[in-house]
């Protein structure tokens, strides 16, 4: 099942610059299975016409308050009754006063003012006039009001400035309405989250680490946001954007990552380490670039034993919280994961076989089975992301 199926969206678009990336949201909104209805200002038209609005939408296009045959198909009245979510992308300096103001003078503020559904705006302006506190009063208005603001992102504009008032991409104002939809099961929920590999150091410009790419503890991080839950990701070096409503902190090291582990495990319910943390690291950091010694063709790097994070965290005796590990095994995989259950003293344990291509280490698919102190499950080949949310939907049933 799509995660928007039967879901009946109205995208309001006003006049600005990024109304040209409604035809791909509308799109990507359509392919999760969402219904989406165009409602569109005079000026929106000038940078999308209806045309193409109505062809990638599948519907006519409302655009007018005063026209008695778009009346006769389906009055404004009836499509605010009809949305499930109304997405105003992007959402003017203009509009966003309109609707402060709480004026209804042409056919997306009227239909605003008629709907009960609730509203996501999406602010998209030049970076001043995001700034100025007519806006930023405006905005608050409609949080006050219960209005779901989204965004805007900061970046280089149309107009050639650099600042806050880019409407989100497509994309993520596609994963912001399934996470409006989905159930908050989490809610109310405080999750700490390891993710990607740590870096020993050997000298300043070496290092030992391996080829987790944080895929699978970002998604964890992602879906759990979504779930309604308040997540921290502790994340190792990798190359991938923060999730939305994720608070992360960025280590290098095993240590580095201990310490943030220690410091944040007591402040949350929940502990996931998805990390694939060095268990040795160099016993001396070289303070300078190492050479290559003359007459020898040997080199020996000396490694002690890293703090092992999970099984910290899993021992504390005070504000425990549930502890969830992972087992990146290459063979006997049920045998060796829970030998780490029971080792580490964990409440749950999901392992993946890494010696498979296409699944484990940097992949975007994978193949998890959970064991814990009294049952199991396995979950096939799926997406990181759908995993994600099997696993977390497990561990909420384990911790009611
Ligand atoms: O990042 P991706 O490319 O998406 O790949 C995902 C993954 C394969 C890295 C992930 O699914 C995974 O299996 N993570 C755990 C990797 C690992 O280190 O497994 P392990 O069997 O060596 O360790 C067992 C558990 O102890 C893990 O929860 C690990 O985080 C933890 N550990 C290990 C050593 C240590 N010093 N401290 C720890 O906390």
């Amino acid at each position: 099942m799509q995660p928007l199926e039967g879901k009946k969206i109205v995208l309001g678009i006003s006049g600005g610059i990024a109304a040209y990336k409604c035809a791909e949201l509308t799109r990507r909104l359509s392919e999760r299975g969402a219904q989406v209805k165009v409602v569109m200002t005079r000026a929106a038209k000038e940078f999308i016409t209806p045309l193409t609005m109505q062809a990638v939408s599948g519907h006519p296009v409302a655009e007018s308050l005063l026209d008695p045959a778009a009346e006769a198909s389906m009055g404004h009245i009836e499509i605010a009754k009809w949305a499930d979510l109304v997405l105003l992308a992007p959402a003017t300096a203009d509009l966003i006063a309109r609707m402060a103001a709480g004026m209804g003078n042409d056919l997306l503020s009227t239909f605003v003012l008629a709907t009960d559904a609730p509203v996501a705006v999406s602010p998209a302006m030049n970076q001043q006039m995001y700034s100025n506190i007519a806006t930023q009063e405006n905005i608050a208005t409609l949080r006050r009001r219960g209005m779901l603001i989204w965004g805007p992102a900061s970046g280089e504009q149309a107009c050639g400035d650099i600042g806050a008032g880019r409407m989100l991409e497509p994309m993520q104002l596609v994963d912001l309405c399934i996470s409006h939809f989905q159930p908050k099961i989490l809610q109310g929920k405080k999750i700490a989250i390891t993710a990607g590999p740590t870096q020993e150091a050997i000298d300043p410009v070496r290092f030992i680490s391996n080829h987790s790419s944080g895929k699978m503890g970002f998604a964890l991080a992602d879906q759990a946001a979504k779930l309604g839950a308040e997540v921290t990701l502790i994340s190792g070096p990798v190359n991938l954007p923060t999730p939305s409503n994720v608070k992360r902190i960025d280590v290098l090291s095993a240590q580095q990552m201990h310490q943030a582990a220690v410091e944040q495990a007591t402040e949350h319910d929940i502990f996931i380490g998805c990390a694939a943390v060095a268990d040795y690291r160099a016993a001396e950091v070289a303070e300078q670039k190492m050479k290559k010694v003359a007459g020898t063709d040997e080199l020996v790097i000396r490694m002690v034993k890293n703090p092992d994070i999970i099984a910290t965290v899993a021992s504390l005796s005070e504000n425990r919280p549930f502890t969830v590990g992972f087992a990146a095994e290459t063979q006997d995989v049920e045998r060796y994961a829970m030998d780490k259950l029971t080792r580490k003293k964990l409440d749950l344990i999901c392992a993946n076989d890494v010696s498979q291509t296409g699944i484990g280490f940097n992949s975007n698919d994978n193949v998890v089975s959970l064991y814990w102190a009294n049952g199991q499950q396995h979950f096939s080949l799926a997406s990181k992301q759908t995993l994600a949310k099997n696993i977390l939907e497990q561990i909420n049933e384990l911790t009611q």
